[in-house]
């Protein structure tokens, strides 16, 4: 248990930290004006918006990128490029394409050399398994040498999500100096979700291109409710700067997957 909260520590504190080496404001600029934040009403689950206990937390941020890319583009990295994929097909491809691009792999294999002490990248869903639960066990899978947990596989239009948590001790730490006045803490977890929309056809000048997806990247922020903090809208959360930055990191993650998709089959 100690290992697993220590990867789940290490993935949530170190990934901004890791960024400011990449983290200047013109890269978060450009990120930003190409991948806009979506309605999450429209484009995502009711199960990314709602906390594991809707009594006790809630979900202030909520944060959904998109990009739209060639079916053939996605088809390519699919166990099964048919004429006519099915919603999961295409929901399944994208999810293993993100969580196995170039930057995930490597954030994965970091955790596992301080989790497992093995420099691997362990299992991303892209095992003939896929999402589904341990064969043994029943448990659901775990991802990125256990710092993501399957919660819904993807399966007919559902699309796959995840969860992660941050341990309890640092959470409490900050919940208690937020008691004496700090303006910040930390979040009790977060889920992600992978999705796809459409086949759509292109238009005018693009229509020999087409068709098309729209392929997204979903995350979602649980804290705690502190009931001396009031009001929903007056609770605490992390600092604007370090939210930024988690967001820049979702953006980015999106812009690699695409980036390494489309160039496989250029
Ligand atoms: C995952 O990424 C690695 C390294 O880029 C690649 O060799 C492998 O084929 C990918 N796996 C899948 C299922 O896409």
């Amino acid at each position: 248990m100690a290992g697993r909260s220590r990867t789940r520590l290490l993935f949530t504190l170190a990934t901004p930290p890791l960024l400011v080496g990449y983290g200047t404001h013109v890269w978060l600029d450009s990120l930003e004006a190409r991948y806009p934040p979506i309605a999450p009403d429209r484009s995502s689950t009711e199960l990314l918006q709602t906390p594991a206990n809707p009594v006790t937390q809630h979900v202030p941020h909520i944060d959904i990128y998109a990009a739209r890319i060639r079916l053939r583009d996605l088809q390519a990295r699919s166990n099964n490029p048919t004429e006519k994929p099915t919603k999961q097909d295409l929901n399944v491809a994208w999810a293993q394409s993100l969580l196995n691009c170039s930057a995930l792999r490597f954030e994965s294999k970091v955790v596992g050399l301080f989790a497992k002490g093995r420099f691997d990248p362990g299992d991303l869903g892209t095992t003939p398994a896929a999402f589904s639960p341990d064969p043994e066990t029943g448990a659901p899978r775990e991802l990125v040498n256990g710092a993501m947990a399957v919660l819904r596989p993807p399966v007919g239009d559902e699309p796959l999500l995840v969860k992660w948590a941050v341990p309890d001790a640092p959470r409490r730490f900050f919940e208690v100096i937020a008691r004496w006045g700090y303006p910040w803490r930390l979040m009790t977890g977060g889920r992600h979700e992978m999705s796809v929309e459409g086949p759509f056809d292109g238009e005018g000048d693009e229509e020999s291109l087409g068709p098309f997806v729209e392929v997204r990247f979903a995350s979602a922020h649980t804290y705690e409710i502190v009931p001396e903090e009031g009001a929903l809208s007056q609770q605490k959360t992390i600092p604007k700067w370090a939210a930024r930055l988690h967001r820049g990191y979702a953006r980015f993650l999106l812009d690699t997957t695409v980036k390494e998709l489309v160039e496989g089959t250029k």
